[in-house]
């Protein structure tokens, strides 16, 4: 799951404290690890009663820092070498103790004296009861930790491990890994741009328990949401129904049908520097009965509307400086048939789809497209769809870059 082509391998050091959460942060490790990012670790006596140093030295490939003074410490500043070290510092689970002692400057165990001796960017992931966390003492601790530029991933509501639901719960690790990427390398090449961009499959109901729709799985346009955010976009993401998640950086609205997409893209549209259409969006749309159809002897059909086309009504109303990009999906006469949409739909570029057994796109996480503008066509060869986000984003931006020459 890499989000931008050009991210590097980076050094995180991951701190873990005393709440339930600490086994989450075995996942964490596992997102940065799979980036090829190194990860150390630093755990308080009491994350050790929730994890085991073994599962944390085999997930990070580490020793694991848990004590100021071992014998095994590689070196006797153990806390300033690894500091040093880091490019960026995460605790999760943060305990309100572990907020407070950063907050007021105390260092009694190895975690606190290396967080203390770190000067880089910090986040902060806290985990704890939802009176603790609303505590005034806590939040005050937070609030000046805040204006020292500390970074918080704010906790979620959730089943907590007292017993109930409440707001406490430590952020998912992948939003945690995900949103720590901007952090890690984001750029700024989009700031003060908006995009819009769709994704996933439309879900059209024929009755209250059956529907038409596709195996579009949102893969793709999840990608270049979160590589826009990832370059300082404000991203709005309309999506279909999916399994995918994004960072919170990302708005994202949830739609069902193909009538819905049209009403949430046109109305984030008006004011969008670059909308992208990624989203396989239904073309025909039945009149849903509101009770379940029954069976008969006869002959079935289903009388299907035209759907209105979203890609269309945008380029129609293209803003002068506003980039359209559309998507287009083809077994045959490819090249021709996006080619003709581009120009059919005043897109600015149109990123053909040739699927088909050789690659078969739908559900996958690599593809293989070609990007297409009235100048040229670029093919290029199967890529991991975050490295496709990444390069459409590229050609998105020598576009805007050329027109405001
Ligand atoms: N699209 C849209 N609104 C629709 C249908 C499609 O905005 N009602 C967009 C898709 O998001 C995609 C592009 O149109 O960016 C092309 O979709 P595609 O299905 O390949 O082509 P269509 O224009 O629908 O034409 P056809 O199905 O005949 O190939």
């Amino acid at each position: 799951m890499r989000i931008s082509q050009s991210s590097k391998t980076k050094n995180i050091v991951i701190g873990i404290t005393g709440g339930i959460a600490a086994y989450k942060s075995c996942y964490l490790i596992r997102y940065f690890k799979k980036a090829e990012h190194n990860v150390k670790v630093v755990i308080t006596g009491n994350g050790l009663r929730f994890i085991t140093e073994t599962t944390l030295r085999t997930l990070s490939g580490e020793q694991v820092y848990s004590d100021t003074f071992a014998d095994s410490n590689e070196w006797s500043t153990e806390h300033i070498s690894l500091t040093d070290w880091a490019d960026l510092f995460i605790v999760a689970p943060a305990t309100a103790n572990i907020i407070g002692k950063l907050a007021n400057g105390i260092a009694d165990d190895a975690l606190s004296t290396a967080l203390l001796a770190y000067n880089k960017t910090l986040i902060i992931c806290p985990a704890m009861n939802d009176k603790m966390y609303g505590n005034p003492a806590v939040q005050r601790n937070i609030k000046t930790l805040k204006k020292q530029g500390v970074v918080f991933f704010e906790p979620g509501t959730g089943y907590l491990a007292c017993g109930y639901s409440a707001r406490g719960r430590m952020a998912e690790p992948e939003d945690i890994y995900k949103e720590s990427l901007y952090y890690l390398n984001g750029t700024a090449s989009l700031k003060g741009v908006k995009a819009v961009v769709s994704a996933g499959r439309t879900v059209e109901l024929i009755d209250p328990v059956r529907y038409i729709s596709n195996f579009s799985s949102g893969k793709t346009g999840f990608r270049i949401a979160e590589e826009a955010a990832f370059r300082g976009a404000e991203t709005v993401l309309v999506t279909g129904p999916t399994e995918e998640t994004c960072g919170s950086r990302i708005k994202r609205k949830d739609v069902v049908s193909a009538d819905d997409m049209y009403k949430a893209i046109i109305k984030e549209a008006s004011d969008a520097d670059i909308i992208i259409m990624s989203a396989a969006v239904a073309d025909y749309s039945p009149s849903p009965s509101k009770t379940k159809l029954k069976k008969s002897d006869k002959v079935f059909s289903l009388e299907l509307k035209k759907t209105g086309d979203i890609l269309k009504e945008l380029g129609r109303k293209k803003r002068k400086g506003q980039i359209l990009v559309g998507f287009a999906l083809e077994t045959d006469n490819a090249e021709k048939n996006a080619l003709k949409k581009l120009k059919e739909k005043n897109l600015d570029v149109i990123v053909l789809n040739e699927t088909g057994k050789d690659n078969p796109a739908f559900g996958s996480d690599t593809n293989r497209i070609k990007i297409i503008t009235s100048e040229k066509s670029e093919a290029l060869p199967v890529l991991e769809k975050s490295a496709i986000a990444a390069v459409i984003l590229d050609r998105i931006e020598k576009i805007r870059d050329n027109c405001s020459k």
